[in-house]
């Protein structure tokens, strides 16, 4: 019989398609990154640079406390908040919002207006 701290749950990624298994026991950032896998942006791990941001479109999630720098009340009401720090409660989607990577190509695509 698998004890509650086993549980996994399934984590879709709706920008690329991909899904990984991730503990319950486990950050949804940590899961993804233990598995080899990408998708979510990682960053300082440590809820301080926001890169890991995503916006959780079904099923729950367990979240440690959240800088409001990177995630307002409002944005963590709307299911937005940092993979970093949570962990999956049931079987989940999520979209990415925090690449600094995709905001800054497009700058550079831009042709880099200031
Ligand atoms: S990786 Fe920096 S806030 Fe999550």
């Amino acid at each position: 019989m698998e004890r509650a701290g086993d549980e996994t749950f399934e984590v879709f990624i709706t920008d690329t398609g991909e899904s990984f298994r991730c503990g319950a026991g486990q950050t949804l950032l940590g899961g993804m990154e233990r598995l080899g896998r990408k998708g979510i942006p990682v960053g300082c791990r440590g809820g301080g640079c926001g890169v890991c941001k995503v916006h959780v479109t079904a099923g729950e999630v367990r979240c440690r406390k959240m800088s409001r720098a990177h995630v307002s009340a409002e944005d963590e009401a709307r299911g937005i908040v940092l993979a970093c720090r949570c962990r999956p409660a049931s079987d989940i989607r999520l979209a990415v919002i925090g690449s600094m990577d995709k905001a800054f190509l497009k700058h550079a695509q831009a042709g880099g207006a200031r």
